[in-house]
């Protein structure tokens, strides 16, 4: 475990919290999804009450290292004062002049939001100067931002080497919910796996193969099992150099006594289209001219029936093509059972989690995590190095 903001007197403080304030916004840059921006509120709140100086660092989207001006911090920063009801501070720039004279301004309490990271390429590439520069804005460095805890920037983990680090609550609820799913499993534990690639979730399966007493697949992925049962999948979703992946994945889930279930039934259509006329067949017997774009009416309910029994579920990847409408029962009618699951239900962040906000089941959920790329390479078993570079408890 990790400490965290309750282990460190940071009482008047300037602290440097680093935020995942990379949030969906529209095209005049409002916030369409503040989840995240929610997410980092318990961590400012506590900070607010301790009296720290509260600096907010995060990135928006992948400027590259330039400045993008759609980019830039100013709706969000309003975003954040509006649901603090406290006005947030914000500055064009990550560090420099504008930024020393916003610092000495700065109140017990007061809130800085500083300018997208990511416009100084020190970030991404983790330089040591950059990270050094920032450190010196803080005395003490906290990380939120549990969705880009997993790339190795300067504010994620460079800073970390120059402050002492700890982790705010929403990284500390993240780790704690994925740690506990994966290591004190409630059994049955069953993990549904979806999405469009084997090359993205292999790491995923692997790694759960030693851990879950059943495995559920679905998604574009699915394809490249079943063509390597054998069957025809027609033009679904099928990656050919991975098909002795899958043999080999089935193997070792067999060997080690892991129930793995395929698609009984698919959902097909001669192409992707909103409009295109769809049936069911058996997963079996999908015809050179149709692809399968969603699990079927008996697949869903025998997957409904084994959520239903489990003690823990971790789920990452749609079922089906779920943001067209002829394609997203399967994957409501998984989100469906996970709510009603009296188990732990834990929901890995990307597409998994925006179906579930897409059917209105958040509340209904154990955890939905905030991070993509971040809880996959969590359930990958793989150490995230902006939690790595924090303290040890
Ligand atoms: C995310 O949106 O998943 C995180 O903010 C990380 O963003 P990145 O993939 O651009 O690093």
């Amino acid at each position: 475990m990790k400490k965290t903001i309750r282990d460190i007197d940071v009482r008047g403080k300037r602290v440097l919290v680093r935020v995942d304030f990379d949030v969906p916004r529209a095209g005049d840059g409002t916030v369409t999804d503040d989840t995240r921006i929610k997410g980092a509120l318990s961590t400012i709140e506590y900070l607010r009450g301790e009296g720290a100086r509260i600096i907010l660092l995060s990135h928006l989207g992948r400027p590259k290292g330039k400045v993008v001006e759609e980019l830039r911090f100013d709706q969000v920063a309003c975003h954040l004062g509006h649901l603090l009801q406290q006005e947030v501070a914000k500055v064009d720039e990550c560090l420099g002049p504008e930024v020393e004279k916003a610092l000495a301004s700065l109140k017990p309490g007061g809130i800085l939001l500083l300018e997208n990271v990511r416009f100084n390429p020190g970030e991404e590439a983790n330089d040591p100067e950059f990270a050094r520069s920032l450190s010196q804005l803080a005395d003490i460095y906290v990380n939120n931002a549990f969705g880009t805890s997993h790339r190795a920037h300067a504010s994620t983990a460079g800073v970390a080497a120059y402050l002492p680090a700890v982790a705010g609550f929403q990284l500390e609820k993240e780790i704690t919910m994925l740690g506990q799913a994966l290591e004190e499993p409630r059994r049955p534990f069953v993990a549904i796996l979806g999405g469009a690639k084997v090359a993205d979730k292999i790491g995923v399966i692997v790694n759960l193969l030693s851990k879950v007493d059943t495995l559920l697949i679905g998604g574009g992925m699915a394809y490249t099992f079943l063509k390597a049962k054998g069957y025809g999948v027609g033009k679904s979703l099928l990656e050919a150099d991975k098909i002795d992946l899958a043999r080999d994945t089935m193997d070792k889930a067999a060997a080690q006594g892991v129930e793995l279930l395929l698609p009984e039934d698919v959902v097909v259509a001669p192409e992707l289209n909103i409009a295109a006329e769809t049936h069911i067949l058996p997963a079996t017997e999908i015809p050179p001219e149709e692809m399968g774009l969603d699990i079927g009416p008996e697949t869903r309910k025998k997957y409904g029936e084994i959520i239903a029994e489990a003690g823990t579920v971790v789920w990452n990847g749609p079922l089906g093509v779920f943001e067209l409408e002829p394609f997203a029962a399967g994957t409501r009618s998984v989100a469906e059972a996970l709510a009603n699951c009296p188990g732990t239900t834990i929901i890995g962040g990307g597409d998994s989690g925006a179906a579930i906000k897409k059917f209105g089941l958040e509340e209904a959920m154990t955890h939905v995590s905030t991070g993509g790329g971040a809880s996959l390479q969590f359930l990958e078993g793989k150490e995230l190095p902006g939690v790595a570079a924090l303290l040890d408890a």
